[in-house]
């Protein structure tokens, strides 16, 4: 396996995230998996050095804090290499009313979901541009983005302004040899998800009622798409938002 160079996966310790890692590990990246959970990612990070024989550390950050993400991009340089890619894929999720919404919480998703995004995507640029090299970011949105649901209005308003920084940053970043992607899942097989549906919390078939495909993502189909924008065979793709939905935004019946 050739070594393609230093990835950051950030939400790596668990979900689609660690897919990611995992992922892009077997595609040949030295991956840091970075996330509040540190346990989780160094458990993740492990696993990337056994199965796939690269280079991977775990690292602590909160990326809704500017500073963090920083100290982040400095570490992946001192540990293992100077990062090209980055996959910003934490996110922060609870459902709540319009009416019954704390500002806090309506806060903390976008601190974390919108902002943690830019700041982490913003440290990396910059780490690029210092050095002169080229790379490219891809961020996990959601098809929550452009097809609302009732109790998701913070989250669906974060991830529609990821869109958007995808887009804006793509077109700022490509003369720098930056490229810029979304990938937006629809809902995905994740543990989280097995367990709000084993309690009664999320009505899967009523979900997949909707998927033309039938079924729900599995995170390894969203870490495929990452590790293709990712790849040289997407050298020419910048500022776009790929749904891995299985038709779900296609879908305009009852
Ligand atoms: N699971 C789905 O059905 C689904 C659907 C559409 C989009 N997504 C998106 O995919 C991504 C991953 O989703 P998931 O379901 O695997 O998530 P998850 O909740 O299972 O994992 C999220 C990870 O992010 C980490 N994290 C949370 N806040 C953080 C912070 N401030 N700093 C650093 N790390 C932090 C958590 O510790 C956790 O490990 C998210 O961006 C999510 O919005 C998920």
């Amino acid at each position: 396996m050739d070594d393609r160079g230093v990835a950051i996966v950030t939400g790596g310790a668990q979900g689609i995230g660690s897919s990611c890692a995992a992922a892009m590990a077997e595609a040949g990246w030295s991956v840091v998996v970075a996330d509040l959970d540190e346990a989780g990612a160094a458990a993740v990070a492990a696993k990337m050095q056994a199965d796939h024989g690269v280079e991977s550390f775990a690292h602590r950050v909160d990326i809704s804090r500017a500073d963090e993400c920083e100290r982040l991009v400095s570490a992946a340089a001192n540990r293992i290499g100077e990062p090209t890619v980055l996959v910003n894929c934490a996110a922060y999720y609870r459902e709540s009313s319009g009416l019954e919404m704390e500002v806090e919480e309506w806060a903390k998703v976008i601190d974390v979901d919108l902002n943690g995004t830019f700041y982490l995507s913003q440290a990396f640029a910059r780490s690029l541009v210092a050095g002169n090299r080229a790379g490219c970011i891809v961020n996990i949105g959601s098809v929550s983005s452009t097809h609302s649901m009732s109790g998701k209005t913070a989250y669906g308003a974060a991830k529609a302004a990821v869109d958007s920084i995808t887009r804006s940053l793509a077109l700022e970043w490509g003369p720098l040899g930056i490229r810029v992607n979304a990938v937006a899942p629809s809902h995905t097989a994740t543990e989280t998800i097995k367990r709000l549906e084993e309690q009664g919390l999320l009505a899967v078939d009523q979900i997949v009622a909707r998927i033309p495909l039938g079924r729900l993502a599995e995170p390894s189909e969203i870490a495929d798409a990452v590790v293709f924008l990712c790849s040289d065979q997407a050298r020419f793709i910048t500022g776009q938002v790929l749904a891995v939905d299985g038709g779900y935004t296609a879908n305009g019946a009852w």
